[in-house]
């Protein structure tokens, strides 16, 4: 089987093809012939070295879709021909995230998805919703879960409002999922035509960062003075604080990302005055990716696939995303 591989060094030029056996599946263990993977802005980070992860060599990507081939030995859950993904933390199940579930994400702390075949543990695959291409439920893993997590975690509650910066996979899935439980969704985008795609996936209100820079006011203007009751902040340092003001007295922050880079420090002074509740999301567990699974396939909504990428052309795949032209997910299929 092929895989995807860095063994000598970092940076997209040490990304090779390499050949190897197909895997057998041990005792609890299941083998699946990915199908799709789907690039997150960590794999970038991941490849060029600049996020924890194991020494190389390391097989890169979190999140892959296919099918069963084969079982091994004592597993129940699944059988061949099974359509499954992985779970981006392997050993998050459910409960609170601690340091032994978050040193088990795939494509960083293990091996990842970027092979034909990978032996998973059983318990760290789901059923992907039927409605779903392979493609599509390949960009479910992290994005997605990452999504639900930070909604959730906001107690978001139907009649609320949402914000959702820029059209990357997380804020498409952030705006879907929040329209899905009957909230308002302002959402920010550097491009007009970029904001057309927000506007026909459901987003209520749409707002051009480049052409209205301090578009916080504008948020608080669209609130009547208030500020939404949720935040998926994906920008990090470079827009906290125009995020701190666009969140209401009372309201919730998913600190998510950190589009505009890592250096830097942020106030809180202002989350003190205003009584808001921040609370750190690292995607998520498999009960939540369950959980999101099943609204998912209630409201048949499909992920936002930007460009799906041949597997010989994952270099031009990682260079269409940190191009930043992308909306939503861009997929290597198999
Ligand atoms: N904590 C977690 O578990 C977790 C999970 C997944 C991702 N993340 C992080 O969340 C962030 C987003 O991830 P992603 O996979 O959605 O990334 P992505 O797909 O690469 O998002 C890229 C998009 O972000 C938007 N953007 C860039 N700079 C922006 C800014 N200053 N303000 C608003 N939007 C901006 C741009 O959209 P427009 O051109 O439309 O503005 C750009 O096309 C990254 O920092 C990533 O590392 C965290």
């Amino acid at each position: 089987m092929k895989y995807f591989a860095l063994t000598s060094g970092h940076g997209i030029e040490n990304l090779s093809v390499l050949n190897c056996d197909v895997p057998k599946p041990g005792l609890g263990q299941v083998l699946v012939k990915i199908k799709a993977a789907s690039l997150n802005y960590r794999d970038q980070l991941v490849i060029a070295g600049k996020y924890p992860a194991k020494p190389l060599p390391l097989i890169p990507f979190s999140d892959g879709s296919g099918e069963v081939i084969e079982v091994g030995e004592s597993v129940t859950r699944w059988k061949a021909g099974d359509r499954v993904a992985g779970i981006f933390f392997q050993k998050w199940q459910s409960g609170r995230l601690d340091e032994i579930k978050a040193n088990s994400a795939l494509g960083g702390a293990i091996d990842g998805v970027l092979a034909e075949y990978v032996v998973f543990e059983e318990s760290g695959l789901v059923a992907v919703p039927e409605h779903l291409s392979y493609e599509e439920a390949a960009t479910l893993p992290c994005a997605a879960v990452t999504a639900w997590n930070a909604l959730t975690s906001g107690s978001i509650t139907c009649g609320q409002s949402v914000l959702t910066l820029g059209t990357g996979g997380v804020s498409m899935f952030a705006v879907q999922l929040a329209k899905a439980a009957g909230t308002r969704v302002i959402a920010t985008s550097s491009s007009d035509a970029k904001l057309d795609r927000l506007k026909r996936i459901g987003a209520d209100e749409l707002i051009n960062y480049k052409a209205t820079p301090d578009w916080e006011n504008r948020v608080l203007e669209l609130t009547g003075g208030s500020g939404v009751d949720i935040v998926v902040e994906v920008g990090g340092v470079g827009t906290f604080a125009k995020s701190l003001k666009a969140v209401r007295f009372g309201g919730h922050m998913s600190l998510v990302g950190v589009l505009t880079g890592s250096a830097g420090e942020a106030n809180p002074t202002g989350a003190i005055r205003k009584n808001v509740r921040m609370q750190g999301i690292f995607v998520g567990s498999k009960e939540m990716f369950e959980s999101m699974s099943r609204v998912l396939a209630l409201h048949k909504i499909r992920p936002v696939v930007d460009r799906v990428f041949g597997f010989d052309s994952v270099k031009e795949a990682l260079g269409h995303m940190k191009s930043g032209n992308h909306v939503g997910k861009v997929v290597v299929g198999f």
